[in-house]
C-alpha cells in the first residue's frame, strides 16, 4: 500500500503542475487528510463507510486502512470510468479488494441501498454536495461521521452548503482547518 500511495502522491503533484486537464487530474486528498480521515473513520460507531468520488483511490486506501481495525466495508461511488479503472488497479496493488467495493456509478443513484451508515466521506463535484449530504445524513447511524471535503479551498461555493450542515439540528458539526478544509459532522 505505501508504495502506491506514494505513486499517486507524486502523479497527483505532477498533475497540478503540468497543465493536466481538469477531469483527468486526480485531485486527491493530501496526506495529512488522509490520516485524519483513517483517524475518524476508525473511531465511528458500526455501520458500513461510504466514499463519494473515488479518482484514483488515494483517500480510499486511508480508510480501508480504518475499516479494516474496525471491522466494517467500505463502499466508494465514481463516475468516470478512467478513474474506476485506476482505483480497481489501486485496490489490487493495495491488497483491500476485501474491504474495498469500488461502485462505477453517481452515488445518488443507489443511495437508497444505505442504513445505518458509519462513516461517509463526501469528495465530489461541489455541485452535487447538497444532495448527497440530504442522501447520506437520513441513512446514518446514530453517532455516524460524515466529512466533505474543499470547505475552505472552495469556501465561496460551499458556503451555502456549509451553513446549512452548521444549522442542521440533526446533528452536530464544526469546520476543521486541516489540508483543504474538512466540514465533520456527527449524526444527532
Ligand atoms: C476530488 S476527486 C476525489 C479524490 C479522492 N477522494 C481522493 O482523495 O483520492 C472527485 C471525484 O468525484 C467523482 N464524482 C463526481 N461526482 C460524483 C458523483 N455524483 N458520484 C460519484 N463520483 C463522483 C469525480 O469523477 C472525481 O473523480
Amino acid at each position: 500500500m505505501a508504495a502506491r500511495m506514494a505513486e499517486l502522491e507524486a502523479r497527483d503533484a505532477a498533475d497540478r503542475l503540468d497543465g493536466t486537464a481538469h477531469l483527468a487530474r486526480l485531485r486527491q486528498v493530501p496526506r495529512e487528510t488522509g490520516e485524519f480521515l483513517a483517524l475518524l473513520c476508525a473511531a465511528a460507531p458500526p455501520g458500513p463507510a461510504i466514499e463519494i468520488g473515488t479518482s484514483a483511490g488515494y483517500s480510499t486506501m486511508w480508510l480501508a486502512l480504518a475499516c479494516r481495525q474496525s471491522a466494517r466495508r467500505l463502499t466508494t461511488y465514481e463516475v468516470l470510468a478512467e478513474k474506476v479503472e485506476l482505483a480497481r488497479a489501486t485496490m489490487a496493488l493495495a491488497g483491500i479488494e476485501d474491504v474495498v467495493e469500488v461502485v462505477h456509478g453517481d452515488f445518488r443513484g443507489d443511495a437508497a441501498r444505505w442504513h445505518g451508515v458509519g462513516f461517509c466521506f463526501l469528495d465530489a463535484e461541489k455541485d452535487v454536495y447538497d444532495a448527497c449530504y440530504d442522501l447520506v445524513v437520513g441513512a446514518m447511524a446514530s453517532g455516524g461521521l460524515l466529512v466533505a471535503d474543499n470547505v475552505i479551498s472552495h469556501a465561496a461555493v460551499l458556503e451555502p452548503f456549509v451553513t446549512r450542515v452548521l444549522t442542521d439540528d440533526r446533528v452536530d458539526a464544526i469546520v476543521v482547518p486541516i489540508g483543504k478544509g474538512e466540514l465533520v459532522a456527527r449524526r444527532r
